[in-house]
């Protein structure tokens, strides 16, 4: 971020006050109001953050009005086109393409850590086997702590770095535990000489008495479904790591609340949400009832899958998704599965609705990650946690970033008190 020499001015109580004017590379501008307080005695307020920038970031850049992602500038959907999930973890993590040696090196050095600590089944064995794999990542993953000692000295940039390859590498291992253990199966160990995605789906989907080989195209379509998740700049599952971690908490304890915020059905929860809004739609004659529930303001109800806090436009996840998921149904024979036919139907009602053009509400990533998931065999209750295992790098690169910027101070937003003004405590015989 570069001071730009262009001030804003603030004029309070006949003071004059001068905000410095931040340039991003891309943007818009940003006001610099660290000394407001200091100067002025004020605070400013912004509940949801919607007009506050918590951080400056050099890896992801979203332009909302234009439907863009960039990774380190590189667009999403070439990278989503021509690149693969490890080498945009690469990407993410170090901020460059790597080269050939690199990224075998990269590979090499998270498939050798994809085992978890043997005692740590003994840990997923102490939940109910009904608990939602949500539930159990966000208990396993802050366990970790307990298991990998020699990792959680934030001070050290080389436990950092083992750290950040142990949680990339254990996350689908981790998901697909939770997953057997919840439908009663055994663990299925994981396979190095798979790729990160195949061999995600052998844990998931593989028994010890049969042969399973995974299948290449749906082999791609899970690493495109990681690779579009990655990271997504300061989201609110991005923001509770990064505040996590601003009190020096250590790195597997700050994933696991990124985990639990994810879970929300407003954020990483809404695949699993609009899967289940589409099986109560049931059939697409239903269709109109549930956008004028949609569109009703006393009611609740909102279309799961619909809208974006920063996407005003479309949301360019969601249009590689929408291709992927034609290839998926296409191939599996699944396209006239009735779930998805409502699913096809109610994106091209609301597209057309005026009230969704009006707000700009457009199907988001999480509208067609579920589609493909469902299709290729997935419960639900696994979309949100196939997203916190893709969004694993994402935080860890946004988490690296800011340990290893020397200004970060602690998070401590400040607030608009407005309870009771200070009153005298009163005997409880006298209230
Ligand atoms: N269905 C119906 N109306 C909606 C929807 C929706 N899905 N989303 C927003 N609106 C309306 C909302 O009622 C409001 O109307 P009004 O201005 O009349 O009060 C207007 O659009 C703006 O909504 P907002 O809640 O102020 O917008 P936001 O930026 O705070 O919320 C959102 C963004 C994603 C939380 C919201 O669009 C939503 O709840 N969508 C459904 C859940 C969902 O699909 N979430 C996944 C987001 S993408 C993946 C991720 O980030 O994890």
């Amino acid at each position: 971020m570069v001071k730009s020499s262009k001030t804003a001015k603030l004029l309070l109580d006949g003071k004059e006050y001068d905000l410095p004017i931040m340039s991003p590379t891309a943007g818009p501008e940003v006001l610099d109001i660290r000394k407001l307080y200091g100067e002025a005695g004020v605070f400013t307020y912004d509940p949801g953050f919607t007009s506050t920038a918590s951080c400056d970031s050099t890896i992801t850049f979203i332009d909302g009005g234009k439907g863009e992602l960039l990774h380190r500038g590189y667009p999403i959907d070439q990278l989503a086109e021509h690149s693969h999930y490890l080498e945009v973890c690469y990407l993410l993590l170090y901020g460059n393409l790597p080269k050939p040696a690199e990224l075998e090196d990269f590979e090499n050095r998270v498939t050798n850590h994809t085992m978890i600590h043997e005692q740590m089944g003994y840990l997923f064995r102490g939940f109910r086997r009904d608990a939602h794999p949500m539930a159990i990542m966000t208990g396993v993953v802050g366990a970790m702590s307990a298991f990998y000692h020699d990792s959680t000295d934030i001070n050290d940039p080389w436990q950092r770095e083992v750290a950040s390859i142990r949680m990339i590498a254990k996350m689908p291992t981790i998901a697909a535990m939770a997953y057997k253990y919840t439908i009663g199966q055994p663990f299925v160990y994981p396979r190095n000489d798979l790729d990160y995605a195949s061999n995600f789906l052998r844990m998931c989907f593989a028994v010890p008495a049969e042969n399973y080989e995974v299948n290449p195209i749906l082999s791609r379509a899970m690493d495109r479904i990681f690779t579009l998740h990655a990271d997504h700049e300061q989201n609110a599952s991005t923001s509770t790591v990064r505040l996590a971690s601003s009190s020096g908490a250590n790195p597997f304890a700050c994933i696991a609340a990124g985990i639990a915020c994810l879970w929300g059905p407003a954020h990483g929860g809404a695949n699993q949400a609009c899967l289940e809004m589409l099986r109560e739609i049931g059939t697409a004659d239903r269709i109109p009832e549930f956008i004028k529930r949609a569109k009703d303001k006393d009611d609740p109800f909102r279309l799961m899958g619909f809208g974006h806090r920063v996407y005003k436009n479309t949301d360019p996840r969601a249009k590689v998704l929408k291709r992927s998921a034609d290839e998926v149904l296409d191939f599996l024979g699944v396209n006239n599965n009735p779930l998805l036919q409502v699913a096809k139907q109610l994106e091209e009602v609301a597209l057309n609705d005026e009230y969704f053009a009006d707000k700009k509400l457009f199907p988001n990533v999480d509208f067609y990650s579920g589609i493909i998931l469902e299709a290729m065999g997935f419960p639900n209750s696994m979309f949100t946690p196939i997203f916190a295992l893709s969004r694993t790098v994402g935080w860890i690169s946004q988490w690296k970033e800011m340990i290893a910027d020397p200004q970060v101070k602690i998070g401590r937003p400040r607030q608009l008190y407005l309870g009771e003004a200070p009153r005298d405590y009163t005997d409880i015989e006298k209230r």
